[in-house]
């Protein structure tokens, strides 16, 4: 049995809990610390754990800990975590910069620790789906992919919180706290990206806090892509993607939910396919094996046994440094900028 304790008692550590109580059997409910007693206290009644006075009580008495703070106390909290030998679940992103990103992967990879990060839409039946269906030979090579990701900016309605609108607090906007996640999900989907060119604008006027991004994407495989991602006050739009992959011989569109699709496709014959719901689930369970869609069960089987699992820290680090070129392009008026590079355009 695994000792789990909760650093933030918030929304996501919220999921997490749920996910924990659907997937993760061999899991012990240990403490949990928020500085909003109310939400510890609220998280504590409902899931089973019991509040703690400090950040140090939580870590001494777990075996993991999962890291559900607003993001700039991300990399302080992991090394504290891992410094007493803790398997360590963080949110995404995992640092409001390139630089905590990578000490953070460094400090697990050298403590050896089980780490997973919250990049959960790897294991969506829809993704999965889209991911398998894009590989396939019969496809043919992928030419372009145009991914769209809207959502009302996260600082109203069911979030119940406003530290996304505090740089210091959340890094910058919608490209590093939201999009991190279809950055991520590009790799996923297509492969390496190997240059980006990027424009960000500031509607809402929160400073540091940019609320579009359009970023145009080269792939190393060849492939040619664009994200465009948006933080609105439309409400009836809370949190909606749709993902177009053009392949030489096949089109794939995910659209819908994140989770259940649909996942569409037409291919060179004329025939068309289409996922959602059970069939959907079905069809990826099969394409993920033993491992199955919920990430929290999976993080503890892990756990439990000191192993690996996906999607870790250095994961999560390739997905930082794709957003970190985006930022550094988008400073340089959209010059493209080569991923992992210092950048060269004049
Ligand atoms: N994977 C996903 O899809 C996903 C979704 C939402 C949020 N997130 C990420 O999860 C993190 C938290 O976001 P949220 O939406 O749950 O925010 P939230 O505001 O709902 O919860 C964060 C909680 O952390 C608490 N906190 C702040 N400092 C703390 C500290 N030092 N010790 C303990 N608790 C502390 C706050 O009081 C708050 O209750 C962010 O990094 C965010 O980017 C990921």
């Amino acid at each position: 049995m695994l000792r789990v304790g909760f650093l933030g008692a918030g929304l996501i550590a919220t999921y997490h809990s749920k996910r924990l109580r659907a997937g993760a059997a061999h899991c012990v409910r240990a403490g949990v610390f928020d500085p909003d007693p109310g939400r510890a206290e609220r998280f504590a009644a409902a899931a089973g754990h019991h509040v703690c006075a400090s950040e140090d009580e939580v870590i001494d008495g777990c075996d993991a800990v999962y890291v559900c703070t607003w993001t700039s106390e991300h990399p302080r909290q992991v090394a504290k975590a891992i410094e007493a030998g803790r398997h360590v679940f963080c949110e995404k992103p995992l640092a409001v910069d390139l630089a905590g990103a990578q000490a953070m992967t460094a400090a697990v990879g050298e403590a050896g620790v089980t780490n997973m990060v919250g990049l959960v839409l790897r294991r969506s039946p829809a993704f999965v789906l889209a991911r398998a269906l894009i590989a396939d030979p019969a496809a043919g090579p992928v030419m372009s992919v145009v991914f769209r990701d809207d959502q009302f900016i996260p600082i109203q309605g069911h979030y119940d919180s406003t530290w996304r609108a505090d740089r210091d607090r959340v890094g910058a906007g919608t490209l590093l706290e939201h999009s991190i996640h279809d950055v991520d999900l590009l790799r996923f989907l297509i492969g390496e990206v190997d240059t980006v060119s990027t424009m960000t604008a500031n509607h809402h006027g929160h400073d540091g806090i940019e609320d579009v991004a359009t970023a145009t994407l080269r792939f190393q495989g060849g492939a040619l892509g664009t994200l465009t991602s948006v933080w609105h006050d439309n409400l009836a739009r809370p949190s909606l993607r749709r993902v177009e992959v053009f392949c030489a011989r096949r089109h794939v569109v995910v659209t819908g939910d994140d989770w259940d699709g649909p996942v569409r496709w037409t291919d060179a014959d004329g025939t068309t396919g289409s996922r959602h719901g059970p069939p959907l689930a079905d069809a990826a369970a099969a394409l993920l094996g033993g491992d199955g869609p919920n990430a929290d069960a999976a993080f503890v089987a892990a756990a439990s046994v000191g192993a690996t699992v996906q999607p870790d820290f250095a994961t999560a680090l390739a997905a930082h440094r794709i957003v970190a070129a985006m930022y550094e392009s988008a400073a340089a008026g959209g010059a493209p900028c080569q991923v992992g590079a210092p950048i060269t355009a004049g």
